[in-house]
């Protein structure tokens, strides 16, 4: 009997879940990332809150290994590096400190690519052999899957879609200093951006009652709910650039689906609408109609621990 350990590293938060061989979850939980100032304390952390788990609920079985997705993350060599919404800077030797700590080997792969493996063998990509799944989070992610694999290009990077310019000379990304990518309008930091200077247009906008550091996705979210126009533009334009963008990648691999995924898509038909129709209304005729447009079946936790813990079992 045999157990891998999933993690998943996000801007704000990691989650991580001993997983075994069918797929089930057998416990999980969540540490803090931002917290933690160097990957050393933060692998110390982690370690501290797993091991008691990987006592109680392996005993008798074998931890195979750890499967780790997160930003930025080189499946050929391990490491994390650059990584513009962790806490972490330069190039971090992640699977080599995990082993070091924990006595298992330990792979790693770009977190999207991680969502995107879970989502193909365990949610709404199943049996699909050519999908895009694009994470929108802190950050905005992707992995690319062509003819049943991941892309990972020539140096294990491929697919960071989220850096790609949907408006040139557009809005400055707040760390890389690229011009209009997706990532600085379609994250959720970028929903924040685009909600704090739309809201200074329309001082009768709901969104005018929260103070400035209470603008996020969410309450975003809940005052397009109430009916607030100015919310609803702001999902309107995020979804906007969201399907011009994707116009741009189905050309780019033709794909038979793209699955959103990540806190982003509680704004659901908000985003989702506009980024459909901005999406068909620029793609060449020959991809239009073709595409499903779709979200993610899995819970959000769930999909991207599964995902990194399935490169355990990978040969
Ligand atoms: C990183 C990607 C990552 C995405 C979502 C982006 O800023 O460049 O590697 O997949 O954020 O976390
Ligand atoms: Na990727």
């Amino acid at each position: 009997k045999q157990v891998a350990l999933g993690i998943d590293i996000g801007g704000t938060n990691t989650k991580f879940g001993l997983v075994n061989h069918r797929g089930e979850i057998i416990v999980k939980g969540s540490i803090s990332t931002d917290q933690y100032e160097t990957a050393e304390v933060f692998v110390d952390a982690l370690y501290e809150t797993i091991k008691p788990l990987i006592d109680k609920h392996c005993d008798g079985k074998i931890m195979e290994g750890i499967g780790v997705g997160a930003p930025n993350a080189n499946y050929y060599t391990g490491t994390i590096e650059h990584a513009p919404n962790l806490p972490w800077k330069g190039v971090i030797p992640f699977a080599d400190l995990m082993t070091a700590k924990f006595g298992s080997p330990c792979k790693m792969t770009n977190d999207a690519n991680a969502a995107a493996l879970g989502e193909m063998m365990y949610g709404a990509a199943r049996g699909m052999k050519d999908f895009i799944m694009i994470t929108l989070g802190t950050g905005v992610g992707s992995g690319i899957v062509s003819g049943g694999n991941l892309i990972y290009g020539h140096d294990g990077f491929a697919g960071e879609l989220g850096h790609t310019i949907v408006k040139p000379g557009g809005r400055k990304h707040w760390s890389t200093g690229s011009e209009g990518s997706l990532e600085a309008y379609a994250s959720a930091t970028g929903i924040a951006i685009t909600a704090k200077k739309m809201r200074a247009e329309f001082p009768d906008s709901m969104l005018n009652s929260y103070p400035e550091d209470a603008i996020n996705s969410k309450t975003v979210y809940e005052c397009a709910e109430k009916g607030d126009a100015v919310a609803i533009e702001v999902f309107r334009y995020t979804g906007q650039k969201l399907g011009e963008a994707l116009a741009n990648f189905v050309m780019f691999s033709s794909p038979q689906a793209i699955l959103l995924f990540g806190g982003v898509i509680k704004a659901g038909d908000f985003i989702l609408k506009p980024a459909k129709l901005h999406m068909e209304r620029n793609l060449l005729p020959i991809f239009r109609n073709k595409v499903k447009l779709v979200f993610s079946e899995l819970d959000e936790a769930d999909a991207a621990i599964l995902g990194a813990s399935a490169l355990v079992w990978e040969k």
